[in-house]
């Protein structure tokens, strides 16, 4: 299918990436709204690892984050829980992109995962350019992970407008 006028939300992305530090952008919206296919879009265009959050146990969901974070030459990284998958992304990893699809099942993994995320970020964000995207279909509770908890960096969140209500997703960023 061609893909369907999305500007706005890329533009959300295409902000992120060209803003020199690092930056984290939600993206929320009911089931099969486009929040995947809108990354992979943005993606086509900008290099970066690509996760699936799966309810599992940790050490599987640490595989698949080290699976995601294997660079083209072959190297893969050992992770045992999901927050080193976070750390060697902001600490080390090569490429500056990092996609979480469907963030919401992490806590079922582990539900300090957020809480060590934002620790991880408020360490590592002034000192890097990374950045995070993470999506939800689960819109209530992506909006309680990333506002009431909220990492530092969207403190002063400027929300992306929601056009038509329910029929799109909803990118935001710092
Ligand atoms: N902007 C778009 N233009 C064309 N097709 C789209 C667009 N966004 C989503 N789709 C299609 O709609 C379906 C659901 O999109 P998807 O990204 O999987 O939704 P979500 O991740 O929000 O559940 C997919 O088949 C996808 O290719
Ligand atoms: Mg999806």
């Amino acid at each position: 299918m061609r893909f369907y006028d999305r500007s706005g939300e890329m533009e959300t992305l295409r902000r992120a990436v060209r803003h020199k530090g690092s930056a984290m952008v939600v993206i929320s919206g009911r089931r099969r709204i486009g929040k995947s296919r809108l990354v992979d879009e943005f993606m086509n265009e900008n290099d970066g690892y690509r996760a699936f959050a799966v309810p599992k146990e940790e050490k599987l969901v640490a595989g698949d984050f080290a699976d995601a974070l294997s660079e083209g030459g072959g190297y893969r990284p050992v992770f045992n829980t999901v927050r080193d998958a976070f750390e060697y992304f902001l600490a080390r990893a090569e490429k500056r992109i990092m996609y979480v699809d469907e963030f919401p099942n992490l806590l079922e993994v582990n539900p300090s995962i957020p809480f060590e995320l934002q620790k991880l970020w408020e360490r590592y964000s002034a000192s890097t350019d990374k950045v995070l995207i993470f999506s939800g279909s689960y819109v209530g509770m992506m909006d309680r992970i990333f506002t009431r908890r909220k990492p530092r960096s969207l403190a002063g969140t400027a929300k992306w407008k929601d056009r038509d209500g329910d029929n799109r997703p909803c990118a935001r960023d710092p």
